[in-house]
Parts: C-alpha cells; structure tokens; sequence
C-alpha cells in the first residue's frame, strides 16, 4: 500500500506534467503542493510563477523558478494547489496551511484549476476537517461569536476556535488570524459559504466551490482523475 506521501508526490507530479513552456502558472501551498514545485522544477520549462503563500515562494525560488506578484503577468493559465477535503463536483475544503485567501485570489484570476491530493482526502461530505476561516485581528472576538450565530443557523452548534501555535495566535501572510470551525458535516456549502462570507470582519473562508477543474487524486496503483 501506498503511503499518503507517495500518493501526494506521484499526484504532484502528474499535475506538473500538464504544465506547458511559457505558461503562467499557480503554485498552491502546503506538502502536496510543494511535490507538484519540485516536479515543476526538475521540468526546466521557462515558465513563470504565482505563489500562493511566502513558504511556496521560498521554495520555488530556491529551485530556480520565476515568481511575479498577482497581477503583475498576463492571466494565469494554471493553478495547481492541494486540499483538505474533497467533496462531491470537486467542492473543496482548503486553508490547513494557512494559505486560504491568497489561495482563492489566485485561484479565481486562473484559466484552469487543479487540485492534486492523496486518496485520503475524498469524502462524501465536506465537513469532518475543521473549516478555516480568516478574519481581521481587530474585534476577532466579536468576529467569532457572528461565525457561531452564522453556524447555528445551518444546524452546525459549535464555537469555532482561534489558530495558535507556541508563540499565540497564527497569523497569516496578510496578518489576519485564522478560526477553525469543527463542522462535522456541511450539508449546505454554497449557502455556508456566503453567509459567513457576510459576516463583516471575516476576510474569506476555505470553502472552494466551483473552483475546481480537474482533481488528480494518489491512490494505490497510479493517480486517479475526477472532474467535477
Ligand atoms: C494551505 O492553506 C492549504 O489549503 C493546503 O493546500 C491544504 O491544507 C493541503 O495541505 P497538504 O497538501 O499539506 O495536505
């Protein structure tokens, strides 16, 4: 059996296999991501890089890729990016890395999307990985207990809780604070999606419906393709 890593590499790398010389493409963030830099590195092709996070920029730029700031190339033709959870028509569960807003701001200004995975990460039902959610620092408090109301409106009762690590609260790369909510199951996505997206101090959240164009999934005896 293939080990959740072999599956995230051989997906990274089939993912890299897509890319075309002179393309502008989207790098994602996180370990499954960072397989699809490599391969995309080890390719040569002269292409041209939009990160997602700092940690992928690092990286891409320390194996010789080109990086250009959103915004500052023509369209980006494609994005390739890792997930938490993958529900069904590719509906989405991303942001464990942090990464979630710059993520769907590159996300959206791409022609194509590919998600790349390992098999772990399919589910029937979004939900079981705790939703990410970005908020601005100031009122987060507040902020947090409007998220709650949102949640209990679509039956989910729980309070979502602030990311920390040792040193306190996470920050993102644009300083916002990151809250998790423990969902269990979303059975309403599209309709979660905008109304925390009303919520004033929430930034964005790792609900990515619509998004996704092609999943190329690691599974034990090669790399399994799903559209949505
Ligand atoms: C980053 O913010 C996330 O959206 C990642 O893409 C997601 O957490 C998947 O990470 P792994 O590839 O490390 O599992």
């Amino acid at each position: 059996m293939s080990s959740a890593d072999d599956q995230k590499r051989a997906a990274g790398e089939a993912a890299a296999a897509l890319v075309e010389t002179g393309m502008v493409v989207g790098l994602g963030t996180g370990s499954t991501a960072a397989w699809f830099v490599r391969a995309l590195a080890a390719r040569g092709l002269n292409v041209t890089c939009v990160a997602t996070s700092q940690a992928t920029a690092d990286l891409a730029s320390s194996f010789g890729l080109a990086i250009a700031e959103l915004g500052e190339t023509r369209a980006i033709d494609l994005t390739v990016d890792g997930a938490d959870e993958i529900g069904p028509g590719l509906s989405l569960i991303k942001g464990g890395g942090a990464a979630l807003l710059r993520e769907k701001l590159v996300w959206e200004a791409s022609g194509r999307c590919v998600v790349i995975a390992d098999a772990a990460k399919q589910v029937k039902t979004l939900g079981k990985f705790p939703l990410p959610i970005e908020v601005v620092a100031f009122g987060h408090k507040t902020t947090a207990l409007r998220i709650c109301d949102v949640l209990s409106e679509f039956d989910i009762a729980m309070m979502p809780r602030l990311r920390v690590t040792d040193g306190g609260p996470v920050r993102t790369d644009g300083g916002n604070l990151i809250y998790d909510a423990a969902c269990g199951r979303i059975e309403e996505p599209a309709a979660l999606a905008a109304a925390l997206k009303s919520v004033t101090g929430v930034v964005d959240h790792g609900l990515f419906l619509d998004l996704a164009d092609l999943a190329l999934i690691g599974a034990d005896g090669g790399v399994m393709t799903l559209e949505p």
